[in-house]
């Protein structure tokens, strides 16, 4: 029997999110998209709907990138940047069929007045970048192995002025490091161990001996692409495991039906760019 010890507390979080209008597969750039597979927009825009909805109820800020035509993967938002501090570190995606929507967020920056700083290597946002502004005075932790070249890794160390410790992932499903890990709050992750090279996993374990680890079923139902406050945990209605190992460590799991995205290779994470000023 675990019992609840910690009172986790919430902080505001202002996001960025695109709505799913133009989404559909017709490439595929990881395994879990099938061209073959019929998508459904109209189910994807009311889950979607019902995850915008969810992230207004618990009190944060969300802003709405217009969605392009053509661009089918734009409602994956996390993609297109990674700030910290209010500094943004802009991405360059690998695939061209997604090349177009970095200049997008680009102009959505601008439009704020943050800082932008336009990268030179290959890099996928906070598909690749998570943040930890409590461990070791703020860490940045960094995936690489199918979409992020290490090389930006070293750029993102050197704009944003935050260490950064670059972890490999080496199972194809586990293609972006937000599907394999996640930040619960300011100083602690969720992570599937088997997605990292056990190097990485060492490394893992030695930065959060505290992490909150999940099982397969739970990681294959995206469980660990989640949006966290800090105390409210969105994550997929599918990754009831997870949920119940995060209600045990005193976060409150608000599950959120996104299935029709997971056509595309995401959930909820995927979807949510988090701004930092
Ligand atoms: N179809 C998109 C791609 O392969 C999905 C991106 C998912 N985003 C994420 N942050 N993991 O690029």
């Amino acid at each position: 029997m675990v019992s609840v010890t910690q009172h986790r507390m919430p902080r505001k979080r202002t996001y960025l999110i695109c709505p799913p209008e133009h989404f559909a597969v017709e490439y595929a750039i990881n395994p879990w998209m099938d061209t073959a597979t019929p998508v459904d927009t109209e189910l994807a825009l009311k889950q979607w709907t019902g995850l915008r909805e969810t992230l207004l109820s618990l009190g944060h800020e969300v802003h709405v990138l217009p969605p392009e035509p053509g661009l089918r993967d734009m409602v994956f938002a996390a993609n297109g940047a990674f700030s910290v501090d209010g500094t943004v570190y802009g991405a360059r995606f690998k695939h061209p069929q997604r090349t177009a929507e970095a200049a997008l967020h680009r102009e959505f920056y601008d439009r704020l007045g943050w800082r932008y700083v336009a990268p030179s290597e290959t890099n996928e946002g906070e598909g690749d970048f998570a943040y930890l502004p409590e461990a070791y005075g703020g860490l940045v932790l960094a995936g690489y192995g199918y979409r992020t070249d290490p090389a930006a890794h070293a750029e993102a160390q050197e704009v944003l002025a935050r260490p950064v410790v670059s972890l490999h992932l080496t199972d194809p499903r586990f293609y972006h490091l937000d599907t394999a890990l996640a930040s619960i709050d300011d100083s602690n992750i969720a992570y599937f161990p088997t997605a990292f090279s056990s190097a990485s996993q060492t490394v893992l374990r030695q930065l959060f001996p505290d992490a909150i680890v999940a099982a397969d079923a739970d990681a294959l139902a995206f469980g660990l692409n989640l949006v966290s406050d800090g105390r409210n945990v969105v994550l997929p209605a599918e990754a009831t495991g997870l949920a119940k190992q995060l209600a045990a460590a005193g976060y409150r799991p608000v599950p959120v039906e996104l299935a029709e995205l997971k056509k595309g290779g995401g959930s909820i994470k995927c979807c949510v760019a988090e701004l930092r000023p």
